[in-house]
């Protein structure tokens, strides 16, 4: 067999290693670097740099360099070069594949499998768009792995002795990632898993950047600014003052150059950055608690990611656990080390008696069935696997049918901790056919929730009394990922308007209990979300099939 490779792909920065007679090991790029910043470059005819050869392109052609793609990973946005588009994972896979490139020409063997990390709270639909990307790249993805499970490998297989809870707070370019562990004698558990996926050194570059200057959609400048930005916030890791001088930024409205000179603080920054610091708190607090442990329970506080050079995030740290956090890792390779530590005991290169490794789901993962009550009926979220269960797992649940003489139904998936399935992600959708008509409540539907080593999700359902099953995947099209929209101000959008008569009448139904099924309720609110996305195509393709429904059911009604 092959060699398996581990790659943390990170949103600044990426890393790639293997096990070398036993230990990890990580792999310098052709620069001879065992960091590469996460940046890829087009050229005009096609020619793909990445690593440090692209990065020099950021300032000149930014139109066709690209930096933090992860941040967009499984969302439909589209990145533009020379007039062609690419979508994320095309864009992450030239950087996997000059990360390989580096890595077979360093150990003189053709390289096609690897692991590859992800941050714990990535959804399954950016897992899945991480694998493809491993896919376009030429690779069998062998695991997807969670970044702070990693870092947990690379200090387990260093101390395999130790009984021990442990707490990893990663915080990288682009996201927040906290884990708590229990390590015994080699047998890695982890507990639980919290964060944000939108939050990171990123967000403190943009907040100093809004302090320097505004430059008015020059991409040039925008750059220049950018980088000047992170060189301050790293400089001031160390320092307590930092001079930022940016000689003729850009060209003012009057035609006159604007120049940025400014000298910033350590305490300015960290009080510019404070609320954002702040916020990684609660999912520290809340990863403890569904742990079942107490802050008094941790002896090992692993800082994990660049941001974590920062003193105020490191004293955070410490005064909400209580403890001061270890530099027992390296903050920038353990993950890589940790990845290919993963590749070495899926390729036997390390054996799994010495390590042993439990994860878990860190989201609610549930459908949203209707629930009658006294104003009607409305979909309400139920839980299939709830949150921090160990994986993999298999959950069923057992539902019946919501009308008389109903025949099919669709089942839906999301992801979330609201009872509200609206502030859930929504994944996808099942859809059974075929239910035997009878009488409400008569027929069962056995529906089934399977969540595998690599977080990703799979669905299947059946008819009790037949036995006939759907156990296709659930489809994840047209998900985004990030920040979920406020589907309360859809009126707000552009072009809502004529859209208007027919939500309102929708809703009313939806109200009045009548939308058995809820593919109502499910049509409106992907209208809502096509309008706020000002996605007209498919709004106006929404809007038929809305009609279309809405039609049958007066007819049924005018029937009956
Ligand atoms: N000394 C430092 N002080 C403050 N910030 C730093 C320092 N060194 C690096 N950083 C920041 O850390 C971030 C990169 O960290 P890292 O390489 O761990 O992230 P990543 O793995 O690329 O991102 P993620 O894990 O979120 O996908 C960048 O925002 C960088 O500016
Ligand atoms: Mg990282």
């Amino acid at each position: 067999m092959s060699r398996i490779v581990g790659i943390d792909l990170g949103t600044s920065t990426s890393e790639i290693g293997c096990i070398v007679n036993g230990a990890a090991k990580l792999i310098p790029n052709t620069l001879g670097k065992l960091i590469t910043p996460s940046v890829v470059h087009i050229g005009q005819d096609g020619e793909i740099l990445a690593g440090e050869e692209a990065a020099e392109y950021l300032f000149t052609r930014p139109d066709c360099t690209f930096m933090e793609v992860k941040r967009l990973t499984g969302s439909n946005e589209k990145l533009k070069a020379h007039g062609k588009e690419y979508a994320p994972e095309e864009i992450q896979a030239m950087l996997l594949r000059y990360l390989v490139g580096c890595a077979e020409t360093n150990l003189r063997e053709k390289i096609d499998r690897a692991v590859i990390t992800v941050p714990a709270y990535f959804t399954d639909v950016q897992r899945r768009a991480t694998a493809k990307a491993g896919e376009l790249a030429g690779l069998q993805v062998e695991r997807i792995i969670n970044e702070p499970t990693a870092a947990a490998l690379d200090y387990g297989l260093s101390n395999l002795k130790e009984c021990k809870n442990v707490l990893v707070y990663d915080l990288g370019g682009g996201t927040l990632d906290v884990t708590v562990l229990e390590l015994f004698e080699g047998v890695i558990e982890v507990k639980a898993s919290c964060g944000n996926n939108h939050l990171g050194g990123k967000d403190f570059d943009e907040i100093i950047m809004t302090r320097l200057a505004d430059p008015l959609g020059d991409e040039r400048a925008l750059m220049r600014l950018k980088k000047a930005a992170e060189d301050c916030k790293i400089a001031l890791s160390t320092r307590e003052e930092f001079r930022v001088s940016l000689p003729f930024l850009l060209t003012g409205k009057d035609g006159k150059p604007i120049s940025v000179d400014k000298t910033i603080g350590r305490n300015e920054f960290e009080e510019w950055i404070t609320e954002k610091v702040q916020s990684t708190r609660e999912p520290m607090l809340s990863a403890l608690a569904d742990a079942k442990l107490g802050r008094e329970d941790l002896q090992i506080i692993l800082l994990v990611g660049g941001s974590t050079r920062i003193p105020c995030v490191k004293k955070l740290v410490e005064d909400t656990l209580g403890t001061v956090p270890h530099s027992l890792v390296d903050p920038d390779l353990t993950v890589a080390r940790g990845a290919a530590i993963q590749a070495g005991l899926i390729e036997g290169s390390i054996h799994n008696k010495d390590l042993v490794l439990t994860d878990v789901c860190p989201y609610t993962l549930g459908t949203a069935p209707l629930e009658r009550g006294l104003f009607g009926s409305r979909q309400v979220f139920d839980p299939v696997i709830p949150r921090n269960i160990t994986i993999p797992t298999e959950r069923t649940k057992l539902y019946t049918t919501a009308a008389d003489y109903q025949t099919e139904v669709l089942i839906h998936v999301y992801q979330g901790e609201s009872s509200d399935p609206d502030n859930n992600e929504r994944l996808g959708e099942l859809h059974l056919t075929e239910i035997p008509s009878a009488r409400q409540g008569k027929e069962q539907i056995e529906v089934t929730f399977g969540y595998d080593m690599n977080g990703i999700l799979q669905v299947k359902a059946s008819v009790v009394s037949t036995g006939r099953q759907v156990s296709a995947e659930i489809s994840t099209t047209g998900v985004k990922a990030g920040p979920l929209l406020d589907l309360s101000k859809w009126e707000e959008a552009e072009g809502a308007r004529p859209f208007r008569p027919l939500i309102r009448k929708a809703e009313k139904l939806i109200a009045s209990g009548r939308d058995i099924g809820g593919d109502i309720g499910l049509l409106t609110r992907r209208l809502k979300e096509a309008l706020l996305l000002k996605n007209q195509e498919n709004a106006q393709e929404l809007r038929d099939q809305l009609m279309l429904m809405l039609e049958v059911m007066e007819k049924m009604d005018k029937s009956s």
